[in-house]
């Protein structure tokens, strides 16, 4: 999501300075191109030798300071920047911010841009609580700057209370959403993901080899769009995306029930779930022994969640996967038309890098019309973009089924 991003890092002088230094490893590994600027009171906390060598460019700490390569710092970074994060805030940049002062190259340069300007305020509970605080915090989110709430817990001063900077994934999920088209904008949203769990006696169960890695992006990928997400889940070993509503589930009848009673509010369904198609028609109260050479299990039929709720789709939009070993494009394309699907994803396991598990995907999309979006081998955020891209497409053409 942020390759080839430009990302333009303020630090004051705050104690939580030292946490920039993670922020821009991370900013780094997700493949942004990162510049800083520190005031010079973040420079009593941390050196800009350590941010230098992390984010493997110069930091700009002096509005007068002799030109390297840029004409003037402030311009040029103000230019540069896709995005700008002032990580951490201090009450005093926040102040300044606020009242229109440019008095260093930090502020002049947030002065300058008409890039989006994420802010993350860190500092003592009580400094954060100062009404003059709150009214500048105010101030800065009717503008254009975006507010990060300060995370609750043990602050520098041994207090605990609100005022520490958010942990470095939040602050990435939110640059990610900052830079990401607001495509879905409230739209409810509906994701299921990661397999289901069907027992057979308290101790055993049939499962699959679902991660929930691809609704897990999806759900990621729609709410930086500004979707309103419910995301149904079976059990998974990840951490959860995140989400407006979280269901977990665990069998496939309880994943029916949910789907049931949370479908009707969603203008989009994607049943990225690799919901089980039978479970063992009995579970044994206690533990099954072993005590017979062979072992039959009798199974019956789970529900067909996307067929119940294709038939009574009315103008949602519904989408599907399709994973199979073989003839994918037929299945697929039956599948999507036998449970009145709007669009069915399709990928093939035993090609290297789709399906359950990996990291990436390679996903074929097909339309209720017929037709046939091959891609490339992706990760699965991407795969998921460009699912909602296509969702999208439909939903503003048909424009009325939007808020
Ligand atoms: C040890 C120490 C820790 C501080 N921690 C914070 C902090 O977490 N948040 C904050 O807003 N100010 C903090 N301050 C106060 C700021 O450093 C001070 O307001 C400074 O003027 C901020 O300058 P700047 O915004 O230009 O970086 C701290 C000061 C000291 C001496």
């Amino acid at each position: 999501m942020l390759k080839g991003k430009k990302i333009v890092l303020g630090i004051t002088g705050g104690i939580a300075a030292y946490k920039a230094a993670e922020l821009t490893r991370a900013l780094i590994k997700e493949g942004a191109q990162v510049k800083i600027i520190m005031t010079k009171c973040a420079c009593e906390f941390i050196t800009p030798l350590t941010l230098q060598t992390l984010s493997g460019d110069l930091v700009y700490t002096d509005t007068f300071a002799p030109a390297v390569k840029w004409d003037m710092a402030h311009i040029a970074l103000a230019d540069f920047a896709d995005a700008f994060v002032i990580a951490p805030a201090t009450g005093n940049i926040i102040g300044k911010i606020a009242s229109g002062i440019a008095d260093d190259l930090l502020t002049t340069t947030i002065m300058a841009t008409d890039k989006p300007v994420l802010v993350c305020p860190a500092m003592n509970d009580k400094m954060l609580a100062n009404p003059i605080v709150q009214e500048n915090i105010k101030k800065l989110k009717k503008h254009r700057y975006q507010i990060m709430d300060s995370a609750y817990g043990e602050l520098a001063c041994k207090v605990t209370g609100a005022g520490r900077l958010p942990d470095t994934p939040g602050i990435l999920e939110e640059i990610c959403k900052l830079l990401s088209p607001a495509t879905l904008d409230g739209l409810k949203i509906l994701i299921t993901a990661g397999p289901t769990e069907e027992p057979l006696d308290p101790v055993r169960f049939i499962t699959n080899s679902s991660s929930g890695k691809m609704g897990y992006a999806l759900a990621r990928v729609a709410k930086r769009r500004g979707a309103q997400v419910t995301l149904i889940t079976g059990p998974t070993a990840l951490t959860l995306p995140p989400a407006d509503k979280i269901i977990r589930v665990r069998t496939a009848r309880e994943m029916h029930r949910a789907v049931l009673d949370n479908y009707k509010m969603a203008a989009i369904i994607i049943k990225a779930a690799a919901v089980a198609d039978y479970r063992p028609a009995v579970m044994a109260k206690e533990k099954i022994k072993k005590n017979k050479e062979s072992l039959s299990l009798m199974l019956e039929r789970n529900p067909d969640i996307i067929s119940e709720i294709g038939r009574n789709k009315g103008r949602r939009i519904i989408a599907g996967f399709a994973m199979e070993t073989e003839n994918l494009l037929a299945n697929a394309k039956e599948k999507l038309k036998n449970k009145k699907m709007d669009f069915i994803i399709a990928n093939n396991l035993r090609e290297e890098g789709a399906g359950f598990q990996a990291d990436t995907n390679i996903i074929t999309i097909i339309d209720k019309n017929g037709q046939v979006q091959k891609l490339p081998k992706m990760t699965k955020i991407e795969a998921a973009g460009a699912i909602l891209d296509r969702i999208s497409s439909v939903i503003n053409k048909k424009g009325a089924i939007k808020k």
